[in-house]
């Protein structure tokens, strides 16, 4: 039998999708993945750097590609769970990913510390990125 709490358990445990273009957009992708952090057991530190992280790259995308995804799914590793998040667009792409990713590095001059802070932030990051097709971020917290 399912209890009201189990139900909201599988619910938190779907796949959420959220797609990218306004500020409120960014706002509802932080406030799910902070959600959805809370919901795995992650401590208050990291729901705080999830949502860091989620509002970073999503306003990368609304600057810089102007629309795209935001997908969150709980996943489990050895037993434990975590929250993988995966920020993508179909934008102009980044032309040297390294130099992206180191700290004040900026098209737009701005600080130029947001993908370094998210790398810093979360136990795992991976950027996908091609000029001209767009790019993509896999983000993953573990309890
Ligand atoms: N989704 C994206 N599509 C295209 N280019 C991107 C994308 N995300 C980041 N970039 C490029 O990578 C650079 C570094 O991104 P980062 O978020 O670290 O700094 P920023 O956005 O310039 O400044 P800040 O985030 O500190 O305000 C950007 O200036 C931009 O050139
Ligand atoms: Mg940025």
């Amino acid at each position: 039998m399912n209890s009201p709490k189990d139900g909201q358990t599988s619910v938190s445990r779907s796949l959420q999708r959220i797609a990218i273009r306004t500020t409120g957009d960014i706002a509802i992708a932080v406030m799910t993945a902070r959600s959805m952090a809370r919901d795995i057991g992650l401590n208050e530190k990291d729901e705080f750097q999830v949502g860091t992280a989620v509002s970073e790259l999503a306003t990368n995308v609304v600057r810089y590609a102007k629309r795209g995804e935001v997908r969150l799914q709980v996943v489990e590793r050895k037993g434990s769970a975590g929250l993988e998040i995966i920020v993508e667009d179909r934008g102009p792409g980044i032309a040297d990913l390294d130099s992206a990713l180191k700290d004040h590095f900026s098209t737009q001059d701005s600080l130029g510390l947001g993908l370094p802070s998210v790398k810093r932030m979360m136990d795992e990051f991976t950027m996908v990125s091609n000029v001209g097709q767009g790019t993509r971020a896999t983000i993953r917290k573990w309890v």
